[in-house]
C-alpha cells in the first residue's frame, strides 16, 4: 500500500517532492499539505493533478491519517512542530537538519522517537554519497565540505550581522567562512544544512577515533552566478 505523506513547507524542495509524488516518480500518496504562507500552498496545489487537502494549521498534518510528515520548511518549523508530529505517532523526514544541532532539540526528539516508536529520517539531501562517507568512516581523519553560493542566496544569514559584513560588498569569488560544521549551521541556518548531516556523521566517527577528526566547512561565493 502506498505511504500517505503530509508535507510541511511548500517552497522549492517541498514543490519538487510534491511534483515527484504527483507524477508517480515517488511511489506514495500526497494527502495533506501546509505552509504558513498560504500563497505558497495554493501555488503548489495549482500545480498538482492529484490534489491533496490543504490544512489550516501544521497540527492537522499529523493528526490526520498520514504515515509520515515530510518537513521542507525551516529549522523553526522543526523546533515548533516535530515533537507533536512524533506524539501523533507519525514518522518524520527532516530536511532542515540544522535544527538537530541544538542538543536540547535533538535529545527531546530522540526520546520521543523511542517513546512513540517512530522514526526520523535524515535524507542525504545535497550530499550525494553520504552513505559512502559512512561506510569509510573508520578510515577518515577529516572531511571538508566546500559550498559555493550566490551571495543573494545568503542574504539575511546571521553570519553577516555577527561579523559585520555587508553581503552586497562581495563582488568576487571570496572565501567568507572556514570553520566547524556546527558553527556554519548556526551562522547560515537556511543555507548549509548539509553540514549538519556531516556533523551527525562526525559524531559516529568521533566515537571510533577519539576526537582526532576535524570538519572544515569552506564557502566560496560567486556573485556572478
Ligand atoms: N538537507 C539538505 O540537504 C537541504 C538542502 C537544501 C535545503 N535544505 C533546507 O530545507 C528547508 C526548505 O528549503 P527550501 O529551499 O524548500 O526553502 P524555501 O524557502 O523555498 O521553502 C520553505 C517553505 O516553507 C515555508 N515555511 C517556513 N517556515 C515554516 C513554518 N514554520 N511553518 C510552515 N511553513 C513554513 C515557507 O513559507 C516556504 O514556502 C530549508 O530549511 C533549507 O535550509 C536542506
Amino acid at each position: 500500500m502506498l505511504k500517505k505523506i503530509g508535507l510541511l513547507g511548500c517552497g522549492a524542495i517541498g514543490t519538487q517532492i510534491a511534483l515527484a509524488i504527483d507524477s508517480g516518480k515517488i511511489p506514495a500518496e500526497l494527502t495533506h499539505i501546509y505552509d504558513f504562507d498560504g500563497a505558497k500552498a495554493e501555488a503548489l496545489l495549482a500545480k498538482l493533478a492529484k490534489k491533496p487537502t490543504l490544512v489550516a494549521n501544521p497540527h492537522l498534518l499529523s493528526s490526520n491519517n498520514v504515515d509520515i510528515v515530510v518537513e521542507a520548511a525551516s529549522q523553526e518549523a522543526v523546533k515548533n512542530h516535530a515533537l507533536s508530529i512524533l506524539q501523533n505517532k507519525k514518522d518524520l523526514m527532516i530536511m532542515s537538519v540544522g535544527a538537530l544541532l541544538d542538543e536540547s532539540v535533538f535529545d527531546i526528539l530522540f526520546d520521543a522517537c523511542v517513546e512513540f516508536k517512530k522514526k526520523i529520517y535524515l535524507p542525504s539531501g545535497a550530499i550525494a554519497g553520504l552513505d559512502a562517507l559512512k561506510s569509510v568512516k573508520d578510515e577518515l581523519e577529516s572531511v571538508t565540505l566546500t559550498t559555493t553560493k550566490n551571495p543573494k542566496a545568503l542574504a539575511g544569514a546571521k553570519f553577516f550581522s555577527v561579523r559585520n559584513i555587508d553581503v552586497n560588498s562581495i563582488t568576487q569569488k571570496t572565501t567568507i567562512f572556514e570553520g566547524a560544521a556546527k558553527e556554519a549551521v548556526t551562522l547560515f541556518p537556511a543555507n548549509i544544512n548539509v553540514a549538519a548531516l556531516l556533523h551527525q556523521n562526525r559524531n559516529i566517527i568521533l566515537a571510533k577515533l577519539a576526537g582526532i577528526c576535524e570538519l572544515d566547512v569552506k564557502s566560496h561565493y560567486y556573485p556572478s552566478l
